[in-house]
């Protein structure tokens, strides 16, 4: 067929010829058929708490929830040239010099190629083991040789299994070598990275169509254009997903970001409208976030709106939201809001931020620099509690804001540190009020 008869694309129908033979001889035929599963009784079941390995990296370590758990199959996505191979041959060389053997499988790269980024990086370890082999059943055959503690795939794309006709990237190619590399994991009892290439065509044979398999899900988020690199645990069987890990890239390799508040409104500019601070919740970690915006008059009475790091239909729906609780005369004008420094946030919690960042921009009236606010702003205007408010409260203090706007149902039953004024607001209204 050339047109796909669900979504109506041209041209977007992938041939997978699958051989039902080679299916059937197929190790993951013959692990599910010789070990024979009986019930178990939860009891019984040994449990595996603190056995997680650190990677050396903390960044890393806060993605995956606490460390690396031993049998876990984690992929890496992200785009070409944003530090994927980077950050796991950093990874590689902390767990070759803590574990023991670690073996990064390379598709991509020369031996050589990967010293020189190593040399670069200045690494020194001493029992990683570099393979530059694509064939799958080559790639099991070293590793059982080498008996590693660790294995890196770099990339998923490239490998290729013996048995499976189509070419290596595929999409039947990428699900077996994924379905392989997850039996292995769980037979050796060793974690395997999978790095994954998003892919131009999409999710095409990208890592979404490995995101069922696997454990856990890394993507690299944000531009090149910046230095930090966001890293976020999008799927997560061992830790909270969402988790963020934060790094910069230098001459050297990434880095750990320490502060991630402090470099995300670093460059905050001071005493213009159009900008607030707000905080949100990133897995576990309180992160504060500069929200602006620009509301600029349009000739044509028909407003264009973009977004960037926030969701757009939840920015129509707030000035919506404005034009008819709060009486702003909005829905005309051009309006941009941006989430500074490559950051992108889906949380309600945002909602009062876009809002005052829209105001103040709309009456060219800057906010305050030390106050910060956040809130989930409904569609009667009422501003509603959000989770977490004392953790977010917390990182404002330590960032030296003196001055928090928050909903008034977050005001119960809470101790806000000394110092900081708090001030509860049940609209958004009130909350313009006191800001403008
Ligand atoms: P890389 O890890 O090769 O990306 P991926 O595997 O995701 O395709 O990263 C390549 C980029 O990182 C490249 O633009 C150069 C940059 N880089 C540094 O800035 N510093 C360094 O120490 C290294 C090794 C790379
Ligand atoms: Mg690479």
């Amino acid at each position: 067929m050339g047109k796909c008869p669900d979504c109506g694309k041209w041209g977007s129908l992938v041939e997978e010829a699958i051989s039902t033979a080679s299916l059937a001889q197929s190790d993951r035929g013959a692990m599910f058929r010789t070990r024979k599963a009986e019930p178990v009784a939860y009891a019984e079941i040994e449990s595996q708490n603190d056995s997680r390995q650190p990677s050396g990296i903390a960044e890393f370590d806060r993605v995956l929830g606490g460390g690396i758990v031993p049998g876990s199959l984690v992929l890496i996505g992200g785009d070409p040239g944003i530090g994927k191979s980077t950050l796991l041959l950093q990874v590689s060389n902390e767990l070759a010099n803590i574990a023991g053997k670690v073996l990064y499988v390379s598709g991509e790269e020369s031996e050589r190629q990967i010293k020189l980024r190593g040399e670069r990086l200045g690494i020194n370890p001493t029992a990683l083991y570099l393979l530059a082999e694509t064939c799958l059943e080559r790639v099991f055959e070293e590793i059982d040789r080498l008996d590693p503690q660790a294995v890196i795939v770099d990339s998923v794309q490239t490998v290729f299994s013996m048995k499976i006709e189509s070419a290596p990237g595929s999409i039947s190619q990428v699900r077996e070598v994924a379905g392989q590399f997850l039996i292995l994991a769980k037979n050796r009892t060793i974690p395997v990275f999978l790095i994954g290439h998003v892919t131009k065509e999409g999710t095409i044979a990208g890592p979404k169509a490995l995101e069922h398999i696997v454990d856990t899900v890394l993507y690299f988020e944000g531009e090149r254009h910046h230095n930090h690199r966001i890293v976020r645990a999008v799927k997560n069987r061992f830790g909270a997903a969402n988790e963020l890990g934060i790094f910069e890239m230098t001459g050297r390799g990434l880095t750990p970001v320490v502060n991630p508040s402090g470099l995300f409104l670093s460059e905050r500019p001071i005493g213009v409208s159009g900008s607030v601070v707000s905080a949100c919740i990133e897995g576990t970690r309180p992160l504060l976030v500069e929200i602006q915006a620009l509301v600029t008059s349009n000739k044509y009475g028909t407003g264009r709106r973009m977004t960037q790091g926030v969701d757009g239909n939840r920015v129509a729906l707030l000035m919506a939201m404005l034009e008819k609780r709060v009486g702003l005369n909005i829905l005309g004008d051009d309006v941009f809001v941006n989430v500074a420094g490559g950051m992108t946030t889906d949380e309600p919690a945002a909602d009062l931020g876009i809002v005052v960042a829209i105001v103040s921009s709309f009456r060219n009236r800057p906010v305050d620099e030390r106050t910060a606010v956040f809130g989930e702003v409904g569609l009667a205007g009422e501003v509603r509690a959000t989770s977490h408010a004392l953790l977010r409260a917390r990182e404002a203090y330590a960032m030296g804001f003196k001055r928090w706007i928050i909903p008034q149902g977050n005001m119960t039953g809470l101790d806000y540190d000394d110092g900081i004024e708090v001030i509860g607001v049940r609209t958004a209204i009130e909350a313009l009020e006191l800001l403008f």
